[in-house]
């Protein structure tokens, strides 16, 4: 079976045995007669570099339902499933007015990867409205819920990418979001200045979304059209004297401070001025209006543009003494 279809950098790459599994009975099922077997869990497939096959049985989840479980006068609680859209589940949640993920708008991938990575855009990250998730264990299919503090949400980062990690399947995610007084975000990134160019004053979560929709398009590559899995490291969070010691020879890099002891330097900027923006390596290449971004132009291999990666991992190192890390999965 070829995954090129099942993954956003559109790489091909071929599963050695492959499945679909559209519910949880279902997946307890699958679980449980391939219980010796090496094991590939493939949600969305918008947050991973395939560098080789799989030699694996690939279960793609895709258990579809969005329910609202509880509410009262000014909150929610919306259940996602974890094989919904993210960007569906966002909509829905847009059209009913239920507010707190509409910068989470167009966010490829699916409600199920939400947590592992806690996934975030434009000063909003999925734990700020995050209540639960519903996960089975892997080897038992036992299914434990896991709130906020056992999920250890951090930058990018989770139990279900640490200690826990490949020993879960997420199954569903539970948000608790307004229904009014919605507290809007709009100071970060270039949401304000889009709202003002679009005549807005004051802006309903309807036109928040709408306003992160036209700045990821503007910056953004569609996958659909062009290969790409978002941001492809991380933003680096180093030590202050790191930060000094790389601005002492060039003093516009910027940064933001994270902690007393810590800034976060934009790894986007520094790539860039490393000339890499827009370069193309055969098929493979950084993207011409974000340079965090690295693209497919085709027929990239998966190694072709993890080497391009590696490149310039060690060129930032090299020039500004910073490392950056892989935000994406490398299998
Ligand atoms: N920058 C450049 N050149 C570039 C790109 C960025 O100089 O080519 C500098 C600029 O100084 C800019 C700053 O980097 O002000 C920040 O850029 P941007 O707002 O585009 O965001 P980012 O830090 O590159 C992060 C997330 C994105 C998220 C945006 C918006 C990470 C790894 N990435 O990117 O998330 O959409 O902020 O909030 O934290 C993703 O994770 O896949 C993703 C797309």
């Amino acid at each position: 079976q070829s995954l090129k279809k099942y993954n956003t950098f559109g790489i091909e790459a071929f599963a050695t045995e492959f499945c679909e599994v559209n519910s949880v009975p279902d997946l307890a099922e699958v679980l449980q007669e391939n219980k010796h077997k090496k094991l590939f869990i493939l949600g969305g497939g918008s947050n991973m570099l395939l560098t080789q096959n799989i030699d694996a049985l690939v279960l793609h989840i895709n258990n579809k339902g969005i329910e609202v479980i509880d509410e009262n006068d000014d909150f929610v609680w919306v259940k996602g499933n974890a094989g919904e859209v993210w960007h569906e589940f966002v909509q829905f949640c847009i059209q009913k007015n239920y507010g707190g993920i509409e910068n989470l708008s167009l966010i490829p991938g699916n409600v199920g990867a939400t947590p592992i990575q806690n996934i975030g855009a434009y000063g909003v990250e999925i734990k700020d409205t995050f209540v639960s998730c519903e996960a089975m264990k892997i080897d038992t299919q036992e299914i434990t819920t896991f709130d906020k503090t056992a999920c250890k949400f951090g930058y990018r980062e989770s139990v279900f990418k640490a200690e826990l990690k490949n020993q879960y399947v997420i199954l569903s995610v539970v948000f608790k979001l307004t229904k009014n007084n919605h507290k809007l975000n709009t100071s970060y990134g270039a949401i304000d200045t889009e709202l003002e160019n679009m005549g807005i004053e004051n802006p309903t979560i309807q036109e928040v979304s709408k306003a992160v929709i036209a700045i990821r398009e503007s910056k953004l590559p569609n996958p659909k059209e062009l290969g790409n899995s978002g941001s492809f490291f991380k933003n680096p969070i180093v030590p202050i004297e790191v930060y000094e010691k790389a601005k002492a020879e060039y003093p516009e890099i910027p940064h933001y401070p994270v902690s007393e002891t810590h800034v976060k330097v934009p790894a986007g900027w520094l790539i860039e001025q490393a000339g890499f923006k827009g370069k193309r390596f055969g098929d493979a290449g950084i993207h011409t209006k974000q340079a965090l971004v690295l693209v497919n132009y085709g027929n990239a291999t998966g190694n072709e543009i993890w080497t391009v990666a590696q490149n310039i991992q060690k060129t930032i190192l090299e020039k500004y003494g910073i490392s950056i890390e892989a935000e994406v999965n490398v299998i």
